[in-house]
């Protein structure tokens, strides 16, 4: 499975990505509001360090106005990363539509606000190259966001459709194991579920131990 990570933070995406773990970034508006620094300020910097699919996502709600959104974005970014961007979508008929008219152009795109497998089947349908459903926001309102995950894959399995899975509103590192269980394309993942994922106190304890053992093996 592949790791996308989920913020919009320099320092964040810089840190892990020297973990050699990240093979995208996805954005969204919030997630730039969140980093405190302008659109135009980071996405140069985003393409730098990451050199795998970046998804950044339009605000227009017409069809043609995301289309025009989106050339303007690709042609924001210097042509040596442009085969990189995927243009964020939101699933509605006027996104359906701006899909389909990208795809044409070979723009890729990540739909995204996906919360049904149906959904998602229209998305791959118009030519999403990505998907992107958010389980921790349906498990917010008492629905397994796990279970929309199983079908889309199933879904797709059965028609040898194209478009790749990204589970994303992920909140914690069971999330991250359940996709894998399920065989999600990839996981979007913000940086502190990474964190997590990373730790185990018997191996801080084993360091720990190591490190003493040897110390009285010098003495
Ligand atoms: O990529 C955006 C998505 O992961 C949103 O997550 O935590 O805002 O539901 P969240």
């Amino acid at each position: 499975m592949k790791i996308f990570i989920d913020t919009a933070n320099l320092d964040e995406i810089k840190e892990l990505a020297s973990w050699g773990i990240v093979d995208g970034v996805t954005t969204n508006p919030t997630l730039v509001a969140k980093s405190g620094r302008s659109f135009n300020e980071i996405i140069d910097e985003i393409f730098e360090i990451v050199d795998g699919p970046i998804s950044l996502e339009v605000v227009s709600e017409k069809a043609d106005d995301m289309v025009k959104e989106a050339k303007k974005l690709v042609n924001k970014i210097s042509q040596k990363f442009r085969k990189n961007i995927a243009i964020k979508i939101p699933i509605n008929p006027e996104g359906l539509k701006a899909v389909k008219l990208l795809t044409k152009e070979k723009i890729k795109t990540n739909v995204t606000l996906i919360f049904s497998a149906n959904q998602a089947l229209l998305a791959a349908k118009a030519g999403a190259t990505y998907v992107s459903p958010f389980i921790g926001r349906l498990d917010d309102i008492g629905h397994e966001g796990m279970q929309i995950i199983e079908d889309i894959v199933n879904i797709f399995y059965n028609y040898d459709i194209e478009t790749e899975v990204i589970v994303a509103s992920i909140r914690h590192p069971i999330h991250v194991i359940e996709a894998a269980r399920i065989g999600a394309d990839i996981a979007t993942i913000p940086p502190d579920v990474i964190k997590k994922m990373v730790k185990h106190s018997l191996t801080d304890i084993g360091i720990k131990n190591f490190l003493s053992d040897w110390d009285k093996v010098k003495k």
